[in-house]
């Protein structure tokens, strides 16, 4: 006889259940629980409710004693491990199985040490050191008692009004497939049990980024072939990657929610990739089933949910009151249940929860905002930056050179964390005002405006600040909140008054450096024209000021690229550079107003030096479907100055069975090439993987032909035969 409660399930004869045994294999120990579990107790374990929803750990000790321990899951948003672990003790202990609880919580980029915005991560073109931000960003969630993060976001958004285009990592899958592994292989490790890593979910599962014109929550017409070869690649890259969770999006999929998709999270998720871990509802996704017209009502929207295959349902508290009835009368199946609970026991016992439930407590000072954290999170701050202008080389700002800062974004410092900044603090970043005071000797200040509204005020003080000094730095941009969930906007423009501003900064005659922070492509259309010099800093977190100073007095050449296309206004949109080919040639069917190629292009910036590219040359120019072609190239660093070059590889195929688009990034490689030296890039071409397409069933395909290796304007055709 097994006496079973919590930590004490031992038999008589003193060995411990199987499920208790970490000798065990995983799958072992969890068939063994979910024999032993009764209806009630899976139906549990597919829920998450929230505990710690303000700082007051008063509020959360009262929460602690009213969630019921059963609980599967809970979203967590206090400071530290201290609630956690005393509800998870009540789940050890109280309960007759002492099944530990996962607690999840957004850090999307960074947790109290706060990064650049996903999106400004892509323009660096290094997921490993995105990589080490999020090592950094899972140890401080870790050891704030955080198992497992909603990140990374790897939705493809090209349509910049959407506000969440903040959260990706911009236009391109196969770039966004890169970094969102890159991020899960960071949160993870080799071993989800060890200390300081968490468990990743790949998100919005699927096509959220195609929100119909740019709204959040709204319906998105996704065709099946669009599906597989826009929205879909960055999840199986994730999967593959090992991510241990997904969570379902909030869009309509043309008529099938992504929280009731069962072709989404059933036949492609769990049949055709073999993902063994779990998928959890977005926000309420589930009770919006309703007021998307997919159910009636919401013992239905649970029906259609946990059949379609949402595993775990967040915070709308229905899968818990519904799903006993729904298994009764045989709407929902057991075997449903037992997959659903077989896949959330399978990552806590990957987690190592069982053995080690409670979270070791270490001192702030221990576990947040460390000197090699901040070091991290400035140098790929650095890397993000896009040097989009720089005439008469304005920029490197010269010793000596008196610096008027100007503008509403020079002293912020909240609209610098971004929109997502997790458990970020204003009172950690470094201005750009402080950060450029470190540096610059003669450095003056002037607001100038705010963010918006109609105050001119101020724009006389800044006029004069502009004559006295020798250059000036324009700091304008996007609030933090202007970009990020449930922040569409109509235009990508910033508010008239940023702009009027720049005008009359002008007027004083000097070179003016507009330094730009934003969480989504803006148009420059009478921005860049008006200036002398416009880098692009994006929302760059902590160490913003330092990492402007930085870049602006030359100790660091810039070397972002845009991964996200800069429309010349808001009128273009949706333009990305991976469209195909219009029926018509020349300038009709273009706009007949305004101009119909972008202000600035995917995978465009500039550097302080220059680099010259040499031939391109293919091992082979023919090949069959087996074999392995290197393209190569020799990059030379032509300026006086040392930076770091990407090179991206595009592919083309011209003719096809179906339509594909003019160039697809398929690779990409940033190396640090001295002043006057050269460097080798190859890519290593495997045709099925680099050349093929994936049809709308999801199949890959490799038609003989002809096809196109492109770099930097260059072109070398390669026959399949
Ligand atoms: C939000 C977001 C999602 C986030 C979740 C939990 O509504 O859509 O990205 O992870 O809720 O906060």
């Amino acid at each position: 006889m097994i006496l079973v409660c919590g930590l004490s399930a031992v038999a008589e004869d003193g060995t411990l259940p199987p499920y208790k045994d970490a000798s065990l294999p995983v799958e072992t120990r969890v068939e063994d629980l979910l024999s032993r579990m009764t209806l009630q107790e899976k139906i549990a374990q597919l829920n998450q409710y929230s505990l710690g929803s303000n700082d007051n750990v008063n509020n959360n000790g009262e929460q602690v004693k009213v969630l019921p321990p059963e609980i599967g899951s809970l979203l967590y948003t206090a400071d530290d491990a201290v609630s956690r672990n005393a509800m998870q003790k009540r789940a050890m202990e109280e309960t007759r199985l002492g099944i530990p609880i996962l607690f999840g919580y957004d850090t999307v980029h960074g947790y109290r040490t706060i990064y650049p915005i996903p999106l400004a991560q892509g323009a660096s073109w290094n997921p490993e050191l995105a990589g080490e931000a999020c090592r950094v960003a899972g140890a401080e969630s870790y050891y704030a008692g955080i198992d497992w993060t909603f990140s990374p976001m790897v939705d493809v958004a090209r349509d910049p009004r959407w506000g969440r285009v903040a959260e990706g990592y911009g236009e391109d899958p196969y770039l966004t497939s890169v970094f969102g592994a890159a991020a899960v292989r960071a949160y993870q490790g080799d071993d989800l049990s060890e200390p300081g890593n968490i468990a990743a979910c790949l998100k919005h599962f699927v096509g959220y980024g195609a929100s119909e014109a740019g709204r959040d929550y709204v319906y998105s017409e996704i065709s099946r072939q669009s599906l597989w070869s826009t929205y879909l690649p960055p999840f199986e890259a994730g999967v593959k990657a090992g991510a241990a969770t997904l969570m379902s999006s909030f869009n309509d999929i043309s008529g099938i929610p992504g929280s009731a998709n069962r072709y989404t999270m059933t036949e492609v998720l769990k049949r055709m990739w073999r993902h063994d871990g779990f998928v959890v509802a977005d926000w309420h996704a589930v009770r919006q089933l309703v007021n998307q017209g997919m159910a009636p009502d919401d013992a239905t929207a649970v029906e259609y949910a946990i059949n379609a295959g949402l595993d775990m349902d967040m915070t709308d508290n229905l899968y818990m009151p519904h799903l006993e009835a729904l298994v009764k009368s045989g709407r929902v199946s057991v075997e449903r249940i037992d997959d659903a609970v077989r896949r959330i026991l399978r990552v806590k016992f990957r987690l190592g929860l069982f053995e080690h439930p409670y979270t070791d407590i270490k001192p702030e000072n221990e576990r947040i905002l460390l000197p090699e954290s901040l070091d991290v999170a400035q140098r790929l701050a650095e890397e993000t930056f896009v040097l989009l202008k720089n005439d008469a080389e304005v920029l490197p700002l010269k010793p000596g050179q008196k610096v008027a800062l100007i503008g509403p974004m020079a002293k912020s410092r909240k609209d610098l964390l971004g929109s997502w900044h997790g458990r970020g603090r204003e009172e950690d970043v470094v201005s750009i005002f402080d950060g450029l005071s470190e540096i610059v000797q003669e450095l003056t200040y002037a607001f100038g405006c705010g963010f918006e509204g109609e105050d001119r005020s101020g724009f006389a003080e800044a006029v004069k600040a502009a004559s006295e000094a020798d250059v000036v730095v324009l700091c304008l941009g996007e609030r933090y909140s202007w970009s990020g969930e449930n922040a569409s906007r109509s235009t990508i423009a910033l508010p008239r008054i940023q702009e009027e501003l720049l005008m009359a900064v002008r007027k004083a005659g000097k070179p003016v450096v507009v330094l730009l922070s934003n969480g989504r492509p803006i148009d420059l259309s009478r921005i860049s024209p008006a200036a002398d010099a416009v880098l692009e800093i994006w929302q760059p977190g902590v160490m913003a000021g330092p990492a402007v100073a930085s870049v602006l007095t030359g100790k660091t050449n810039p070397s972002g690229r845009l991964n996200v296309t800069f429309p010349y206004t808001t009128g273009q949109i949706p333009i990305y550079y991976c469209q195909r080919n219009p029926a018509r040639e020349g300038s009709q069917g273009r706009y007949q107003d305004i101009p119909s190629t972008p202000m600035y292009e995917f995978g465009y910036g500039l550097s302080y030096t220059s680099y010259e590219y040499g031939p391109l040359s293919v091992s082979s120019d023919t090949f069959t479907v087996n074999d392995t072609v290197t393209a190569t190239v020799t990059v030379t660093n032509t300026g006086d100055m040392d930076g770091k070059e990407t090179v991206q590889w595009y592919i083309c195929d011209p003719y096809s069975t179906i339509t594909r688009p003019v160039k697809e990034l398929k690779h990409f490689e940033k190396k640090m090439i001295p002043a006057g030296e050269s460097r080798t890039f190859e890519f290593e071409i495997d045709p099925m993987r680099d050349l093929s397409y994936v049809d709308w069933k999801g199949d890959r395909i490799l038609e003989p032909g002809d096809y196109y290796i492109i770099v930097k304007g260059r072109k070398v055709r390669l026959t399949l035969e």
